[in-house]
């Protein structure tokens, strides 16, 4: 148990790199959360204009999540760590993103963390949700509308890919609800008609 809490610790302190942030320092530029939605996410990144820096910030939380469960497969079952731990460090490290250690637990809304996580879990679920996303933002142009419903259909993907058995399953329900709830702001500017598209250059006082 010892090292399961290693390994749930260390995903979370992975979690807690934001990409956009550290990017962003990286390229010389403003700090993501000083402009457009003030989310350190590859979406807002986009709004500075530099695309570079936008691809680098999805790559790097996406990656980060998949880091964190792979540990857990590749060295877990040594110390009789299986499906449930990767799916706890999966949550783990979602939660390091969503509320990170060093950046005054201001984290981001954890799209693409959780689809990191999820191709960590199963290739094909991480598969069912990006094509559902890239479906929605080809139709709707809206990142966070994208990610809302892409998080509504992934535990019916889940059902279906790694079936309400596995442990998988209910992992993804928790992961929907803690991405669908960062989106509480994306949500009301939906509803209200404030939400920008994807790309839009911040205006900067949003
Ligand atoms: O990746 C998060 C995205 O769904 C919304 O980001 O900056 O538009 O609030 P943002």
């Amino acid at each position: 148990t010892t090292t399961a809490f290693a390994f749930i610790l260390g995903a979370y302190l992975l979690g807690s790199l934001s990409f956009a942030v550290i990017v962003s320092k990286f390229m010389g530029m403003a700090d993501p959360r000083t402009y457009g939605s003030k989310n350190p996410g590859a979406t807002n990144v986009l709004r500075s204009g530099k695309k570079l820096a936008a691809v680098l910030t999805l790559l790097g939380d996406g990656v980060k999540g998949w880091v964190a469960v792979a540990l857990v497969q590749a060295f877990g079952p040594a110390y009789g760590l299986t499906e449930q731990g990767m799916a706890m460090a999966g949550l783990a490290v979602l939660i390091g993103h969503m509320w990170p250690l060093f950046f005054g637990f201001k984290g981001g809304k954890g799209v693409a963390t959780a689809v990191g996580v999820l191709f960590g879990f199963n290739a094909w679920l991480a598969l069912a949700a990006v094509v559902t996303w890239l479906f929605m933002a080809f139709v709707v142009k809206i990142s966070s509308l994208s990610a809302i419903v892409a998080c509504v259909l992934v535990p019916v993907y889940a059902y279906f890919i790694v079936g309400p058995q596995s442990v998988y399953f209910g992992t993804c329900i928790i992961i929907a609800i803690l991405v669908i709830h960062r989106h509480k702001s994306n949500l009301i500017n939906l509803l209200t008609g404030n939400e920008d598209k994807i790309g839009k250059p911040s205006s900067g006082d949003q």
